[in-house]
């Protein structure tokens, strides 16, 4: 199955942003809804639209949202972005759109009314964030109600979290709004209600989305405090074999990454970059503008599903637009892999012992005799061509991909 994700899109209306001296104040993002065009190659959302339109991208079974539609709850560009995304899924009959809600979609700068700052997204049209209603109506009201909600499909099923159920409330309000949050009675309700439903369909994928860190991004220059309180609890549970593989998208920091987090079954993580904003008060941030999209293998019948696939990165480039040829540093390679659970110098030592057989082995040759080479997250591919060079064959590399394997003095 297919899945396109974006997250982190900020945008605004420059419009309504002047400073008291009437002058611009810095965008937060290429996305400007006061913009008197919006062109494919200056706006990263006509970009992207255009990109499924006309069949350069083949249409997702979803499209993935991983929150802050908009910056600083500008509740118009929200709404827009939304109309937006629901009037593309909508334009292909097996593309469901579903988001989840970011720091910046609530209003909790109160400037719709003073006491809900979940209020104006409950009010979106179509319903936010699972946009279609008559289908998805119990989803929508759990959402709101017990911070998530499972969504299931014959191929998948979601579970989506809100982290930022607990922004605008407790007694320690101020710094909630800096994090995330998923509370020990939500991590309960969640585990009850996947025992239950992973038992009766083992062979569906399972995707979990929110919009928080699951483990800080913190370096000397920059110290982050905004991971999800809870995320080690959440973890842990979706590593437990009973609830099956799960693969776990988030936003929040724009920084790029694909990672496991623990042992031989825990979740793949896909920390998504920013799809449209500006580097203003982030300058430390070396990612790119991204978007994904996410091939998932499927479970053969009768098969207990395995998290394993491809993700390819799409990088911005200003005046030019969308692009997936060459990998831009401090992003994801524009071709990565998830799902190898293996021993990577074993895979090593097979591999070295074939191409030293044939002399020589292309990408293509690779792939058909190793398979598992397409699954390799780039920290393990990194270690794989290591490993290979110790076993005497050097691998010629392009944007993250082997291309070319060969024994020394070949
Ligand atoms: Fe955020």
């Amino acid at each position: 199955m297919r899945i396109a994700v974006l997250s982190d899109l900020h945008a605004f209306c420059s419009d309504a942003r002047k400073a008291s001296d009437g002058k611009a104040v810095l965008a937060p993002s290429l996305i400007d809804f006061s913009a008197p065009t919006r062109k494919p190659n200056i706006d990263p959302l006509a970009g992207f639209i255009k990109l499924f339109e006309s069949g350069d991208i083949a249409p997702p079974d979803l499209l993935i949202v991983g929150g802050d539609l908009g910056d600083k709850a500008d509740t118009h560009a929200i709404q827009s972005v939304w109309k937006e995304l629901s009037s593309l899924s909508g334009k292909f009959s097996g593309t469901k759109l579903v988001a989840t809600c970011g720091n910046h979609d609530l209003d909790t700068r109160h400037k719709q009314n003073k006491f809900d700052p979940r209020g104006f997204l409950r009010t979106l049209e179509p319903g936010f964030p699972f946009p279609n209603p008559a289908e998805h109506r119990i989803n929508l009201l759990e959402y709101w109600a017990n911070h998530f909600s499972i969504l299931e499909d014959d191929q998948y099923r979601i579970l989506n979290i809100n982290s930022c159920a607990f922004h605008g409330f407790g007694s320690d309000a101020e710094p909630e709004l800096e994090r995330g949050r998923i509370s020990d009675i939500t991590l309960d309700s969640i585990e009850e209600q996947l025992k239950t439903a992973v038992k009766a369909a083992p062979h569906k994928q399972n995707i979990c989305l929110f919009h928080h860190h699951i483990r800080p991004v913190s370096t000397d220059a920059f110290d982050d405090t905004s991971t999800m309180k809870g995320s080690e609890r959440l973890a842990d549970m979706l590593s437990k074999a009973s609830l099956g593989e799960w693969f776990i998208i988030h936003g929040h920091r724009h920084r790029s990454n694909l990672f496991c987090i623990g042992g031989n079954s825990a979740p793949i993580v896909l920390s998504c970059a920013s799809f449209a904003a500006t580097r203003t008060g982030d300058e430390h941030n070396p990612c790119p503008n991204q978007f994904y999209v996410i091939e998932l293998e499927e479970a053969k019948s009768g098969e207990i599903a395995r998290v394993a696939g491809t993700v390819r990165a799409w990088n911005w480039t200003p005046s030019i637009g969308w692009q997936s040829k060459t990998s831009i540093p401090g992003g994801l390679p524009v071709i990565s892999g998830f799902g190898y659970r293996g021993y990577i110098p074993d895979l090593a030592k097979s591999v070295a012992a074939a191409v030293k057989a044939s002399g020589k082995m292309i990408w293509t040759d690779l792939i058909s005799s190793f398979p598992d080479l397409r699954r390799l997250m780039p920290s393990d591919h990194a270690s794989l061509v290591e490993a290979l060079e110790a076993s005497g064959v050097i691998a010629t590399e392009a944007d993250g991909q082997i291309k070319e394997l060969a024994p020394v003095n070949a």
